[in-house]
């Protein structure tokens, strides 16, 4: 299967989920959108009401904001992935709870493995929590650190900057040094890429001294 199959796959298996209550209430699942070969993944927290509706990403208040923040970082919508750690919307805009973040992170971790990203960008405390678990974002938005052969980055959700008049100026000026921590992650990730097959094979006694 191609990555774009299995993540077609996957958004398949997502509209008929039923792994946590979240489907109940749901109209459309959102199980996230963009190019199979995206360089970098945004993770947001879960659907809305319009997200809802429409079963798409970041089509509300919140995602025209997002637009404005990947235009800062001149980024387009079309050439990035787009997704959240819930799938269903739940009521009301509560918070996931834990069981719901637990039962639907296969899907994640399954459109993670299709996609293989270079960087992962987190929108807000849950998909932080993923991959830093027990930071506070006012202590680590906008940083960039490794983690295997990928880069995470933790910005602020868009809502919540909306919402905290004082969270704007900092998510913009975190977007806005997006292009330089880009292409230090390239640039880190080309260094440590292994060596060409070729390269490997000249001197086998070499190698075998590790
Ligand atoms: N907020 C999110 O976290 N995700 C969406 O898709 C929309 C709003
Ligand atoms: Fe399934 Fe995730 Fe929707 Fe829960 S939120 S029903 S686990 S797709």
């Amino acid at each position: 299967m191609t990555a774009e199959e299995t993540l077609a796959q996957i958004a398949t298996e997502i509209s008929t989920c039923q792994k946590c209550e979240l489907y109940h209430s749901r109209k459309m699942a959102v199980p996230g959108e963009g190019p199979a070969n995206s360089e970098i993944m945004f993770i947001g927290e879960g659907p809305g009401f319009y997200e809802n509706e429409q079963g798409r990403p970041f089509v509300g208040a919140a995602g025209k904001f997002l637009d404005e923040l990947l235009a800062q970082a001149g980024l387009k919508r079309p050439e990035v992935w787009i997704g959240n750690v819930v799938k269903c919307r739940p009521q009301g805009n509560r918070d996931p709870l834990p069981e719901e973040l637990a039962a639907c992170d296969e899907y994640l971790e399954r459109q993670l493995a299709a996609i293989n990203p270079k960087i992962i960008i987190t929108l807000g405390r849950y998909s932080m929590g993923k991959y830093m678990p027990g930071v506070k974002i006012s202590a680590v938005h906008g940083q960039m650190r490794r983690l295997g052969d990928r880069f995470v980055i933790a910005m602020f959700h868009p809502a919540a900057a909306l919402h905290q008049a004082a969270l704007k100026p900092a998510i913009l000026k975190d977007f806005a040094q997006l292009p330089k921590m880009l292409d230090q992650a390239r640039a880190a990730l080309a260094k440590s890429a292994p060596a060409p097959v070729e390269e490997a094979r000249e001197d086998p006694k070499q190698l075998s001294m590790f």
